[in-house]
C-alpha cells in the first residue's frame, strides 16, 4: 500500500519525506487555505515547492465545477510538473473532466466519493484514482472502510485499473483497516502516519537495552 500524506504543510511534508516512506501528498482548497495560501500564482508556486520535496504523486484540486473550466485549470496544474495528479469532484462535469484527461494521458484524482456507484463512474470514466473519504463516512454513522473495501472487491471482479485512495483518514486505526481491506494507496494526517510506530513494548524494550548497556560501560 502507497503512503501519502494528506496536508499542504510544508514542513509536515518535509518531515514525512525524512521518514523515507511517502509515496505522495494529497491537498484540497480546505488545507491549501489551512496554509493561508491566497490566489493562483501562490497556489501553483507551492504545487511546485511540494513536487520539489515529494519526487511522488501530487493530487492538485481544481476550484472550477464547470467542465470547461475543470480542463483550463487542471491542463494548467498538470503542466506544473509531471508529479501533478488532477484531482476533481465526482460530478458529472468532473466525470466528462476525468475522461477528457485520460483520453490526453494526464492523470485524475476522482475525489468526494462517498458510494459505489460514484466510484464505478470514475472508474469507466479512467480516473487514476478514486478517493472514497473514510472519516466523513464515519462522521455520520456510515462504514467508511465498508465503502473502501466494496470499491476494491467490484474493481477486482471488473478488472478496472483505477487505484483506490483511502482519503479522509483520521488516526492510525484507519490506516491498518484500510490496509485489510485492500486499498492501494492511504492518504493521511502525519500524526496517523507516525502513531504507526508507536507501541508500549518497543519504548521500554529500548530504555532497557539503553539502561543495560548503560550499567556495564558506565
Ligand atoms: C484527500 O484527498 C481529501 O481531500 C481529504 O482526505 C479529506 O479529509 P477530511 O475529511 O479529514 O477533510
Amino acid at each position: 500500500m502507497k503512503f501519502f500524506v494528506d496536508t499542504a504543510n510544508l514542513d509536515q511534508i518535509r518531515e514525512a519525506h525524512a521518514m523515507g516512506v511517502l509515496d505522495g501528498v494529497t491537498t484540497n482548497p480546505s488545507l491549501m487555505a489551512r496554509e493561508n495560501i491566497r490566489g493562483e500564482e501562490a497556489c501553483r508556486r507551492h504545487y511546485v515547492e511540494i513536487c520539489r520535496i515529494v519526487q511522488g504523486d501530487v493530487s492538485a484540486e481544481v476550484i472550477a465545477t464547470d467542465f470547461e473550466g475543470m480542463v483550463r485549470e487542471g491542463e494548467s496544474l498538470a503542466a506544473l510538473d509531471p508529479h501533478i495528479v488532477v484531482k476533481l469532484p465526482c460530478t458529472a462535469e468532473g466525470i466528462r473532466a476525468v475522461r477528457y484527461f485520460a483520453d490526453r494521458g494526464i492523470r485524475t484524482n476522482c475525489t468526494l466519493v462517498f458510494s459505489v456507484g460514484q466510484a464505478l463512474l470514475a472508474a469507466k470514466a479512467g480516473a487514476t484514482y478514486v478517493s472514497p473519504f473514510v472519516g466523513r463516512l464515519d462522521d455520520i454513522s456510515e462504514d467508511g472502510v465498508e465503502l473502501v473495501a466494496h470499491i476494491v472487491r467490484v474493481y477486482r471482479a471488473y478488472g478496472f485499473k483505477t487505484q483506490v485512495l483511502a482519503a479522509s483518514i483520521r488516526h492510525t486505526r484507519h490506516i491498518i483497516q484500510c490496509l485489510d481491506a485492500g486499498a492501494d494507496v492511504a492518504t493521511c494526517p502525519l500524526a496517523a502516519i507516525k502513531g504507526l510506530l508507536k507501541h508500549p513494548l518497543t519504548e521500554s524494550g529500548l530504555a532497557q537495552f539503553l539502561a543495560d548497556h548503560a550499567r556495564v560501560n558506565g
